[in-house]
């Protein structure tokens, strides 16, 4: 399997989630993430996805209906996903944050709402549960939604969250960057 953001997330998301579980995908786009979360947690756990992209939230739902997979998916923002679960039930959310690939860059994910989401998703896990995030930076992405956000993560209290960052070193180009959140 290529070595890249996306596989290091998912990776560090499988040592932690199991069949049954409550998951999130926050950031829907063609659906990959959801596809991932539905095969983690399996038939016995449940997994809403989001996107405010109607394209977004059509592929997402055409490639769980191509993989027999079931998933609330929700034309809706990241910042609202609090009105769908209770607060400490989650066990999983994933973010993967910038534009639809082959759709409208301008539509991509923005610092603000990017830092209230995962502000709200903190709320919604269990504890011990995980979040993780994929981070663009540097090209059509700019660099204020990273810098807002690794500004955010420095600030979380020790005590309360483990935040763990892994970087492509070596990659030209600013290489994006994983993070994995968890709630002691
Ligand atoms: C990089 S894509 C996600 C890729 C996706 N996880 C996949 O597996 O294909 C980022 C997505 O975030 C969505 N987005 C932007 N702002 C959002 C918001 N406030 N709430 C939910 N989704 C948002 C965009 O529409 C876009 O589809």
């Amino acid at each position: 399997m290529k070595l890249n953001t996306i596989n290091i997330a998912h990776g560090w998301m499988c040592q932690y989630l199991k069949a049954g579980d409550l998951c999130i995908d926050a950031t829907a786009g063609r659906g990959h993430d959801t596809v991932f979360l539905c095969e983690l947690v399996g038939d016995t756990g449940r997994v809403l996805a989001f996107d405010i992209q109607e394209e977004a939230v059509n592929s997402t739902k055409f490639l769980l209906k191509e993989k027999g997979l079931k998933a609330e998916v929700y034309l809706e923002s990241h910042t609202h996903m609090d009105h769908y679960v209770k607060p400490e039930t989650v066990d999983g959310i994933v973010f993967n944050f910038g534009y639809l690939p082959g759709g409208d860059h301008s539509m991509s994910t923005k610092a603000d709402t990017s830092k209230l989401a995962i502000e709200k998703g903190l709320v919604l896990l269990k504890r011990h549960g995980v979040m993780s995030l994929c981070i663009y930076h540097g090209g059509d992405t700019g660099f204020e939604e990273k810098e807002v956000l690794m500004t955010y993560l420095k600030s979380l209290d020790a005590k309360a969250y483990t935040v763990a960052v892994c970087e492509l070193y070596n990659k030209p180009n600013h290489p994006p960057l994983a993070v994995l959140i968890q709630k002691h």
